[in-house]
């Protein structure tokens, strides 16, 4: 599993990214709002940080006017996938992209039928919102457990993207399940190596070897 980091805050990125190569990066409207910067600066500029991946959302919502500024974002670097509401236009969009070689990233998605329609439409990424399926009550794991089983029952392309990650039991299980793709908010790289046990070792080691410890 390749890891992406879920934000739109440069100064994040570029402290996570020296201890924790990542793979690539997601923004979406609410995390580019949230910067305060413009949208265009933004995405060059996380291209410049990260070697991977940069998913830049659009704002339209018919599919001419997707394709249109589509095209501007993928435009504005080689590493930008561009990310499309998972939406009838949004798919008709999407169809139009991957005949003109520009990869995507259907958004929202809370299905494995709606994983399937992104795939069939020719998505790069599809990416399973599982916290906001836990938040109303369902098990947003399990959606990406069936995600993936079909995917590999029809030896399907598509990526799939766990996103919407809120706790480190989510990244666990999706390890577990085989996902190609996870995306995390930037507390979660830290929390997933910390651990009492290697902090508490490592002061031992460091009396048993005579060095003073705070
Ligand atoms: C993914 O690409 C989205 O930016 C993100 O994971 C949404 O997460 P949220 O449900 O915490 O807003």
């Amino acid at each position: 599993m390749k890891f992406f980091i879920d934000t739109a805050d440069i100064k994040q990125i570029e402290e996570v990214n020296k201890w924790f190569p990542l793979a690539g990066v997601t923004t979406n409207p609410a995390l580019v709002a949230k910067s305060g910067e413009k949208h265009h600066n933004l995405i060059r500029s996380i291209c410049s940080i990260v070697k991977g991946s940069v998913s830049a959302e659009v704002l339209a919502t018919s599919s001419k006017e997707m394709v249109k500024e589509a095209q501007v974002l993928a435009g504005l670097h080689s590493q930008v996938v561009v990310k499309l509401p998972l939406i009838q236009e949004g798919l008709k969009a999407t169809r139009e992209l991957n005949a003109k070689n520009i990869s995507t990233n259907l958004t929202l998605c809370f299905s494995a039928l709606q994983a399937l329609a992104a795939a069939r439409a020719g998505a790069t990424f599809v990416s399973v919102f599982v916290g906001r399926l836990d938040d109303i009550g369902l098990d947003g794991m399990e959606i990406v457990a069936q995600t993936i089983q079909i995917f590999s029952q029809y030896q399907i392309k598509t990526r799939v993207l766990v996103a919407s990650v809120r706790h480190l039991s989510h990244v666990l299980a999706a390890a577990e399940l085989g996902a190609d793709l996870i995306t995390m908010p930037p507390a979660l790289f830290l929390k997933m190596v910390e651990h009492p046990l290697t902090d508490k070792g490592l002061i031992q080691f460091l009396k048993a070897a005579g060095r003073k410890v705070d």
